[in-house]
């Protein structure tokens, strides 16, 4: 077992080197499954989803090897099976891909349920509708393995999404990047990650136009050669840095960005007064000079608020006099971590799709606990801002997508350590 323990109160002052994206990395490590030749990926963040997307490859037949720790080689030539039905892909949301990647290998594909961060339902009918448009019927074996195939090579087809999925998006681009003829994808998601994977693909050879517009355009291509190819930085990683030095009332400079991803969450900053300096790869946040003020947040697909970082948000507006409104419109149930945060003297209700902050109150160090990744990234957000020492325990689930969290946060004045914890005969837990 293991905790984050936290001293909170001291605000963060320095400079942080954000990793590669992790949605964009769990996509295009088995996109290279449709790649007719090895790949090197660099800038992939070093996490736990990471390690288990390549353990599946490898499993599959793939040969990967970590060149360093942020570089893999991928060699997709000898994957023989079109299955995914190993325990270790129970393990993440983004195994799913692995539908999209083997169906436009080798039109069929045989792959376990996704796992991942539990935030109530998160459907997958957009995919299949999109794979079935294609030509690929679909089937679920024993309730727990999604059996997609079509008798014949994949044909490309007009594909309305009715919610810009991301996932539905990307899984669509995959299998239609080898089908025959023109796929069009209307209402199709537009986030940073999604313009990633279609530079990929064209990087290889594919044919993508429009990707991050709502139209996106895939033309069929027999082969797709080997590259070299650099992942984009994570937008979310960077969000979650710039929450904690405003909610520290820190000053941090966030390195190696792309500052045009950050634009909402930069506009929130600024709105609650935080100075923002936007350099060509840095952004500059500092909330040191100035008492902040309440605001309204709603959660949008991109290039609105992204979801991704309204806990840490909310752990943020808890500290800021007057009370906040944060209104979920992507996910329905991602407020379970607020139970934990009113454990450390947090004033949220929670109604529907809204959380009502009344912010301003000291919070109070307590034993909490990850209820999914980004909810720990807000405990570890509280912690930091806390009196006392804050426990925060599942931290299994921030470790799938914060690469060193514990190194970065130290760099940056945090007192965070990891520490290892033996489980007791009656449940409680003992350093
Ligand atoms: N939806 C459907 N049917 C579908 C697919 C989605 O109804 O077939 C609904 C979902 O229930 C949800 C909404 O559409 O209400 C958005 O889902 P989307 O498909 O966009 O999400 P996703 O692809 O499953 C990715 C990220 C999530 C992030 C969302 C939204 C990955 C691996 N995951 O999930 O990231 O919250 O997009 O931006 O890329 C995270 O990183 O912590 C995380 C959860």
């Amino acid at each position: 077992m293991e905790k984050f323990v936290i001293n909170g109160g001291r605000a963060l002052d320095g400079e942080v080197a954000i990793s590669g994206a992790k949605n964009a990395a769990v996509a295009i490590i088995p996109a290279v499954i449709l790649c007719d030749e090895p790949c090197r990926i660099e800038n992939i963040p070093n996490i736990s989803d990471v390690t288990l997307i390549g353990r599946i490859l490898q499993e599959m037949g793939a040969v990967v090897k970590r060149v360093n720790k942020s570089t893999l080689d991928i060699d997709p030539r000898h994957i023989a099976s079109c299955s995914a039905t190993s325990e270790l892909v129970r393990g993440m949301r983004a195994s799913y891909y692995l539908l999209g990647a083997l169906l436009g290998r080798c039109h069929q594909a045989k792959v376990c349920l996704p796992g991942g961060c539990n935030f109530g339902a998160r459907p997958i009918d957009l995919h299949l509708k999109g794979f079935a448009a294609l030509g690929a019927r679909h089937e679920l074996v024993n309730g727990a393995i999604i059996d997609v195939k079509s008798e014949q090579k994949l044909h490309g087809n007009n594909i309305y999404l009715d919610f810009a999925s991301v996932g539905a998006t990307i899984n669509i681009m995959l299998a239609a990047v080898k089908a025959e003829g023109q796929t069009i994808i209307e209402n199709a998601a537009k986030e940073p990650h999604i313009v990633d994977l279609a530079n990929f693909l064209n990087s290889m050879g594919a044919s993508i136009r429009g990707a991050g517009t709502d139209t996106i355009k895939i033309r069929g291509v027999d082969y797709l050669h080997g590259v070299t190819y650099s992942i984009i930085p994570d937008q979310i990683e960077a969000g979650t840095y710039m929450c904690a030095a405003a909610a520290t009332r820190g000053k941090v400079l966030v390195k190696n960005i792309t500052p045009k991803h950050l634009e909402s969450i930069s506009a929130k900053l600024r709105e609650i007064g935080c100075e923002i300096k936007e350099y060509d790869e840095a952004l500059l946040v500092d909330a040191s000079k100035m008492p902040l003020n309440r605001c309204n947040i709603k959660t949008m697909p991109h290039p609105g608020f992204p979801t991704d970082c309204q806990p840490q948000f909310t752990a943020l507006l808890c500290t800021v006099d007057g009370t906040s409104i944060m209104n979920e419109s992507v996910w329905d149930n991602r407020y379970q971590y607020v139970s934990e945060l009113t454990l450390m003297g947090a004033h949220i209700s929670v109604e529907g799709r809204l959380a009502i902050i009344e912010g301003g109150s000291r919070l109070t160090a307590a034993p909490v606990k990850a209820t999914d990744l980004r909810a720990g990234a807000a405990m570890i957000i509280a912690g930091l801002c806390a009196d006392g020492t804050t426990e925060i325990s599942s931290i299994q689930y921030i470790e799938r997508g914060y690469e060193d969290i514990v190194g970065k946060l130290t760099a940056l004045g945090a007192d965070i350590k990891k520490v290892y914890f033996e489980q007791s005969a009656d449940q409680g837990l003992r350093a």
